[in-house]
């Protein structure tokens, strides 16, 4: 596998070795979107839509991609947002991908659905933690997680809100893997044509009688992955409101985000209920299909809150292009969802550091041939956008 990652160019390759790697129920588990892929497909396809409007004889000798937010130093402007099953992709999947995104200094970000726990995951040298939950139809597992992030010393809580009732997955049901995780014939079959995965992960777990469980739901609530009455316990509430939000505001003291904005509307309201973020974000595409695309949502958000509140975006970011074509147009950082998955998938620590680092490099390539020395330097002026007004060029001599 080390000589596979090493001839890894792009996030591309990455999804190809994990695809070859996986179950194919499992990579489709993190591979799709729901209903017809419309907003997944939209979220690459308009980053592809925009255009850069480079500049010129800049000495770009020094270039600076440290980017501070929410009260944390990313040595890149990324962050890895918060996934299940990662321990499923890969051995304690979720620990190698965590360490990875550590050693390369960018925050990473535990959630409820975590197959590790909080804990265990904050105990990892130098890692910048964030943590994320649902609002839960038992709404004390909600606060549990909360008051557990905020004893393991974590300073970031995202709410997602995006995912009121359950999307409507239909890859889901064609391959025969969603919760709760059962072995049939269908599944059989696929795990039997990925040896490596059955043996370097399934059999690991299955001999060491050692089935990963959901650790962030308390004592006695989180069981297995196989076990259907786990899942009793895991549905997320559809009453999620406003009213809530400000209960959570209450609850915790350190910068509170809000995951799944699409709508400048509501992050106007996020602002008014003193959150310190929002995520800019259709939940990659697997919520509702024909939501708009997150980097198209975005320049209407900047407008309303710019400097009012922290503005992060996720959904279809493959490309260290892409992250800079957000940054221009007014996000602080960006999520990844996929792409470190698809690392993780094809080979665990090395693969998510694979990721991260494609990332990096991409991102200090492409400013030094925009003409720009640091990350703050990024402005609209070097786009050329279609769901923007382009203001006109500022002069630029050094
Ligand atoms: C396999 C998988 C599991 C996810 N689980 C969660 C989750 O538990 N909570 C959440 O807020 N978002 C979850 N997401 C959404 C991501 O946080 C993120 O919004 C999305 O993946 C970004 O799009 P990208 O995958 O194109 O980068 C999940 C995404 C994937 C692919």
């Amino acid at each position: 596998m080390k000589r596979s990652i090493d001839k890894v160019l792009n996030i591309s390759d990455l999804r190809t070795l994990a695809k070859k790697r996986l179950p194919p129920g499992l990579f489709s588990y993190l591979d799709h979107g729901s209903e017809d892929e419309r907003t997944m497909s939209a979220n690459r396809s308009a980053l592809e839509g925009i255009r850069f409007l480079p500049r010129v004889c800049v000495d770009v000798r020094q270039i600076d991609q440290t980017r501070t937010c929410l009260g944390f130093t990313h040595r890149s402007p990324i962050a890895v947002g918060p996934t299940g099953l990662t321990s499923l992709l890969w051995p304690d999947g979720e620990t190698q991908l965590a360490k990875a995104t550590a050693d390369a200094g960018v925050p990473f970000t535990a959630g409820i659905f975590s197959l590790t726990s909080v804990e265990s995951l904050a105990e990892i040298p130098d890692i910048m933690l964030w943590a994320q939950t649902y609002w839960m139809c038992d709404e004390t597992l909600t606060f549990h997680f909360i008051e557990r992030a905020r004893n393991a010393g974590i300073k970031v809580l995202l709410i997602t809100a995006d995912m009121s009732v359950p999307a409507n997955r239909e890859y889901a049901a064609r391959s025969h893997f969603s919760p709760p995780l059962r072995i049939d014939f269908h599944n059989l079959f696929d795990m039997l044509s990925r040896p490596a995965w059955l043996i370097d992960t399934a059999l690991k777990y299955w001999i060491s009688n050692n089935l990963p469980t959901y650790p962030n739901l308390p004592e006695g609530r989180g069981g297995q992955v196989m076990k259907a009455a786990t899942y009793k316990d895991m549905r997320i509430s559809p009453a999620l409101n406003w009213h809530d939000i400000a209960r959570i505001r209450k609850a915790w003291p350190h910068a509170l985000v809000l995951k799944g904005i699409s709508n400048s509307e509501d992050a106007v309201l996020a602002v008014n209920y003193g959150l310190d973020g929002i995520v800019v974000s259709n939940h990659g595409g697997r919520a509702l299909d024909g939501t708009i695309a997150a980097i198209d949502a975005l320049p209407a958000v900047v407008d309303r809150v710019r400097n009012k509140i922290e503005i992060l975006i996720d959904g279809g970011f493959r490309r260290g292009s892409d992250v800079v074509k957000a940054l221009a147009l007014g996000a602080t950082a960006v999520l990844l969802g996929r792409p470190t998955l698809y690392g993780a998938a094809a080979a665990g620590y090395p693969g998510a550091a694979k990721a991260l680092s494609i990332f990096k490099d991409e991102i200090q390539r492409v400013l030094g041939l925009l003409g720009c020395c640091s990350v703050s330097e990024l402005s609209v002026s070097l786009l050329d956008c279609p769901s923007i007004a382009r203001p006109s060029l500022p002069l630029k001599e050094n």
